[in-house]
């Protein structure tokens, strides 16, 4: 779904300053940071205060997208959920990296889904048949232009052939 609409743009983004509040009190869904790696927790820090700045403007950005899919995974085994994902990550990820050749840009979000049913509501999306996934906020960039993300040594990401703990 895109939304442009003001008024539900407006909703939506109140939803999120609630997940977020939920995010920040509770820490439901925040990453694992390895504690003793001050770099790590520095980016984390990074992220949170890109996402806090998020929240306090999201309902200035004016495209909101939402993938959906249409069944519900809430309660299905692994496969089930790592196939839908699958039939909507690759075409979301697409489209982030089509925006960003036309200089627009665009962040994964999931906070909102705290409140996936107002969210529903708002929208229209039938909840019992169909589930968000996430959010995506569009916008111009400003600013400075963007900086390749750190990623992590390869050696220590990539597993060959077994496990390593
Ligand atoms: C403004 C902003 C908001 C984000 N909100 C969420 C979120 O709601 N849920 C989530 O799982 N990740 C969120 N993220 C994290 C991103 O989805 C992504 O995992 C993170 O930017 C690391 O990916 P990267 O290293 O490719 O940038 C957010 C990131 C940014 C910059």
């Amino acid at each position: 779904m895109v939304v442009t609409d003001p008024g539900r743009r407006a909703a939506l983004a109140e939803l999120y300053r609630r997940g977020w509040e939920r995010y920040v009190t509770e820490g439901i869904t925040e990453k694992p940071v390895r504690a003793a790696d001050p770099e790590a927790r520095a980016r984390q820090k990074r992220i949170t205060s890109s996402a806090r700045y998020l929240a306090d403007h999201l309902h200035e950005v004016p495209v909101l997208v939402v993938p959906c899919i249409r069944t519900r995974t809430d309660a299905s085994d692994a496969v089930v959920q790592a196939s839908q994902f699958g039939s909507v990550l690759p075409a979301v990820w697409s489209f982030m990296l089509a925006a960003r050749a036309r200089d627009l840009g665009t962040a994964w979000t999931t906070i909102h889904l705290f409140h996936e049913r107002e969210a529903a509501e708002i929208l229209g999306i039938p909840f019992d048949e169909v589930m968000q996934v996430a959010m995506i906020p569009v916008a111009h960039l400003i600013g400075e232009s963007l900086k390749p993300g750190h990623r992590r040594p390869l050696d220590e990401v990539v597993h060959w052939d077994h496990w390593r703990g």
